[in-house]
């Protein structure tokens, strides 16, 4: 006797007409429909072919800016800089029940969109740490349902930032306040020595970064080159000391942008040096297509790292939604699939396998990324499922379609009505649901 079973489902890997049996908080069976027809359970679904996926895992965002659009301006230039301006104004008028209550709103949307896990940077440049306060508190409540994961993230430079300018009497340094937040239990160590003064200093703060890292035995996932600047050496700089000091798998370069700027000679010579320090890298492409390339004329530079060439040299590279509704970007929905769609645009990734890479992208990849244990769609892992209104990844890119049903350890956690339109047409059929018949 199972608690549930999901029934006739195909799975992300191509395989169709399964069974996925669940028992308390795991997967207890993934089997064809024949092997498991005569089992008992509490509770079935009947997904009719449709595609039954581990949830969306988002590996790169900021929950504390999240839904802050408009607040105390919007952002006219569009460019990162002025984004940065904007939230530091905003930051001494934020209170910690407005922005834990942004955050679980945000929440909200993600488990109705089948994504269940967020690597969240949260800023440490702040005397007062109360996005730090604020995101903690987020994090425990919302654990039942999502696992967020924090990233303490100097916004200001952990070497540019002086505490004094917000508060005279601070006594800590930019480090000491983020060494602060992973006393307070935040989990990954950040950085943006792009945002440092110098070049000089930039390389300064990753090496300082990583060894806080290694000392601590945390993650590293740093703002890294989020530039257009064809010059910028931090993510070598990166790869270096995760080699250095054995950090192989638990480094990150975020955005990595520089790289789409950068002349393919000296690439050929990076990429490989990335791969053998074992990095990864998250591209965030809503974002960068939106951000970078603010100053050129025409042609524009779209901005976004080399995602086929580092997934080629077998870098693990996941997309990050980033942003929704805040300083830096006034759109965005929650939704991973809109991530892929548009990563999968600007790389031009349309080939079979490129797109279904784009999928692994934002579930699979960034779940290995985030270190997430029980993952995935074998018996043991925790029964986390999406029921997607698409046949296969490909399709559940291209129609972005509604999730008919989040599970969260092994309980419905969300549910939508399949979409379908009611035609009027004489000849034509009565309804249709935007799948593609083959
Ligand atoms: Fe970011």
């Amino acid at each position: 006797m199972f608690d549930l079973i999901v029934r006739h489902a195909t799975l992300p890997d191509g395989r169709t007409d399964i069974d996925v049996a669940v028992r308390g908080d795991r997967i207890a069976a993934v089997e064809p429909h024949a092997t498991l027809a005569a089992a008992a359970a509490g509770r079935e679904i009947d997904a009719g072919g449709l595609l039954l996926s581990p949830p969306f895992v988002d590996a790169h965002f900021h929950m504390d800016a999240t839904l802050s659009l408009g607040l105390p301006r919007f952002n006219q230039s569009g460019t990162l800089l002025e984004g940065i301006a904007l939230w530091g104004e905003l930051k001494p008028h934020l209170r910690q029940e407005a922005l834990v209550e942004r955050a679980l709103a945000y929440c909200d949307i993600a488990v109705a969109r089948g994504l269940l896990a967020v690597r969240s940077h949260v800023d440490t440049s702040d005397p007062r740490l109360l996005a730090v306060d604020a995101l903690l508190e987020v994090k425990r409540r919302v654990a039942p349902y999502l696992d967020l994961q924090l990233v303490a993230f100097p916004q200001d430079g952990v070497l540019r930032y002086d505490p004094r300018r917000d508060d005279p009497s601070c006594t800590l340094s930019a480090l000491q306040l983020l060494e602060k937040a992973l006393d307070k239990g935040v989990d990954v160590v950040g950085g943006i020595p792009h945002f440092e003064r110098t070049m000089a200093d930039g390389l300064e703060s990753v090496r300082l970064l990583c060894e806080l890292a290694a000392s601590r035995g945390l993650r590293v996932d740093m703002h890294c080159d989020e530039s257009d600047d064809p010059l910028s050496r931090h993510v070598e700089t990166l790869a270096l000391h995760a080699r250095r000091l054995g950090l192989q798998g638990r480094v990150t370069g975020s955005h990595l942008t520089s790289m789409h700027s950068m002349d393919n000679y000296y690439v050929s010579k990076l990429i490989p040096l990335i791969a053998e320090a074992g990095l990864s890298a998250i591209a965030n492409p809503l974002i960068n297509i939106t951000l970078q390339g603010r100053h050129d004329t025409y042609p524009k530079r779209r901005g976004m790292t080399r995602v086929p060439e580092l997934m080629a040299a077998g870098v693990p590279v996941a997309f990050g939604h980033d942003c929704v509704m805040d300083p830096w970007y006034p759109m965005g929905s929650g939704d991973m699939l809109e991530v892929a769609s548009m990563a999968l645009h600007v790389a031009q990734m349309t080939g079979r396998a490129a797109m279904r890479a784009c999928y692994d992208a934002v579930t699979g990849t960034p779940a290995r990324i985030l270190g997430l244990e029980g993952y995935g769609l074998a018996p043991g892992c925790f029964a986390d499922l999406v029921l997607l209104q698409a046949r296969d990844p490909i399709e559940a890119i291209r129609l972005r379609p509604a999730r008919l049903a989040v599970l969260r350890r092994g309980r419905v956690v969300s549910e939508q009505p399949p979409a379908t339109a009611a035609l009027r047409l004489d000849g034509r059929p009565a309804r249709v649901d935007f799948l593609h018949r083959r």
